[in-house]
């Protein structure tokens, strides 16, 4: 394929690097001329593990040329891949000078052009900014339509540096936002051979796929050295710690608890961070990631409460009670600090669990409800369908095909449903739907 990249940074020059390699004809553009003149004599600009060879042998092939004029680059090529800079501004926010430049470069560059073109951001950029920020200026400057002339797509750019060109061969999936089967069938051809899944997904879903995964990096990394600085306070051996942590692949390093859904508890995960806490405050380690969570579980619970206040509704149906589906402990239960505070709001609250029957609970179990929801036997109910008849608002807190059966059978256009467990088959299906966060 001819190819143009924009941005000959560690991305763009590895990028242009390896698609040469592969037997594309690739043109660079950059605004430095340092950067061009050193890849026109077949040096790398940016040191990586490998470039030194694969520039000279990339330029020897004849298939690489730069330009800084970005209408002959764009006229010359098929696919753009955009890899600008998008650093830090003071204030925090993302500095997209660079990308909003181009795109207005890139947008003038296509206006007389007769072949469509497709245009690939691989800058990193907040969710948002490649349809409601590039798209508007292209359109304005081509006087084209995206979809109709040109296609816009984001595809995150995974590699690390030190390991670019490793990681550029195996990345761990493509994954590309696109709105057109066009653009989607470039972009195979381009990078299908990969060894890894090629995902298809929304522009905005694809952008902030790669803020996700930068922001679970960090909070792994921070997590294990967390980890690291208590552990070697009380003279355990983090290395050690870290790696049977790796180990488990069932729950530790998998796909469970990356779910999102309601606030966290239970008898075991809130008490055992409050006691790593105090644990650390002895030992004088600070570990403010780990002390943040029980705050960032509770602005959960409070995201719930005010979907339920703002409806304005008094007679509230709660289904679930326990930490979980499945389960009849309320101890530490996210539900019962939500009935907690409805009742202490002067809602009128009826409850349903259906492995909650009170006069079963036993132990600290029952000695929890007690104490926090003294009057729950007044409350709770063994009919589903009572509790859903006599509400105007029903908080889904339990999934599973019973509850999500009676939901759809009994609920009237009169309910509102704050849905707390995710249901999808609820949502769509009744008319007043408030997903927690979804
Ligand atoms: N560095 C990484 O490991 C990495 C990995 C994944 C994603 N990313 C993302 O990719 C993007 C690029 O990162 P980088 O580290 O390669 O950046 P970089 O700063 O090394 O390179 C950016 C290049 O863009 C050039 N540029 C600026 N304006 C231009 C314009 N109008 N036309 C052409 N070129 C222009 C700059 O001169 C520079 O050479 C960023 O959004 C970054 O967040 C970086």
């Amino acid at each position: 394929m001819n190819l143009s990249i924009f941005g000959l940074g560690y991305v763009g020059a590895v990028s242009l690097a390896c698609l040469a390699r592969d037997g594309h004809n690739v043109i660079g553009v950059d605004i430095e001329p340092a950067k061009l003149s050193l890849i026109r004599e077949g040096k790398t600009p940016v040191v990586e593990e490998g470039m030194i060879e694969l520039m000279a042998a990339v330029a020897a092939s004849g298939r690489v040329s730069v330009t800084s004029d970005v209408a002959a680059a764009v006229g010359d090529s098929e696919i753009s891949l955009i890899c600008v800079g998008t650093p830090s501004a003071a204030n925090g926010s993302q500095d997209q000078s660079a990308a909003l430049r181009l795109a207005k470069d890139l947008g003038a560059a296509i206006r007389n052009k007769t072949q469509p073109h497709v245009f690939v951001f691989r800058s990193t950029l907040v969710p948002g900014t490649v349809e409601d920020v590039l798209r508007p200026i292209i359109e304005r400057e081509s006087g084209k339509k995206d979809g109709e002339g040109f296609h816009l797509c984001f595809q995150p750019e995974f590699l690390r540096e030190g390991s670019s060109i490793r990681d550029y061969d195996r990345p761990p999936f493509t994954v590309v936002g696109s709105n057109h089967p066009y653009a989607i069938g470039k972009l195979k051809d381009l990078f299908g051979h990969l060894p890894c899944e090629f995902h298809v997904t929304s522009v905005r879903a694809a952008e902030m796929l790669k803020l996700c995964c930068n922001n679970f990096h960090a909070l792994k990394i921070t997590f294990a050295n967390e980890t690291a600085r208590l552990s070697h306070a009380l003279g355990v051996d983090p290395f050690e710690v870290m790696e049977l942590v790796c180990k488990d692949k069932q729950l530790n390093i998998s796909p469970a608890y990356l779910k999102p859904g309601y606030a966290f508890g239970g008898s075991c995960l809130p008490k055992d961070l409050r006691a790593t806490m105090h644990l650390a405050k002895q030992r004088d380690v600070e570990l403010p990631m780990l002390g943040g969570i029980l705050d960032s579980n509770r602005q959960h619970v409070e995201l719930a409460l005010h979907h339920i206040l703002s409806t304005g509704k008094r007679k509230v149906g709660m289904i679930g009670l326990s930490f979980k589906t499945g389960t009849d402990d309320l101890r530490e239960s996210p539900l019962v600090t939500l009935a907690e505070q409805l009742i202490g709001k002067g809602l009128d609250l009826l409850v349903y669990d259906p492995e909650v029957h009170l006069s079963r609970l036993l132990g600290a179990n029952k000695s929890f409800i007690e104490r926090h929801v003294p009057h729950i036997g007044r409350l709770i109910r063994e009919d589903i369908n009572e509790v859903i008849d006599n509400s105007e608002l029903l908080i889904v807190g339990l999934s599973g095909g019973a509850v999500s059966d009676a939901v759809q059978a009994r609920a009237t256009a009169e309910h509102t449903i704050v849905d707390l467990a995710h249901m999808t088959d609820v949502k769509g299906v009744v008319p007043n739907y408030i997903g927690l966060c979804w």
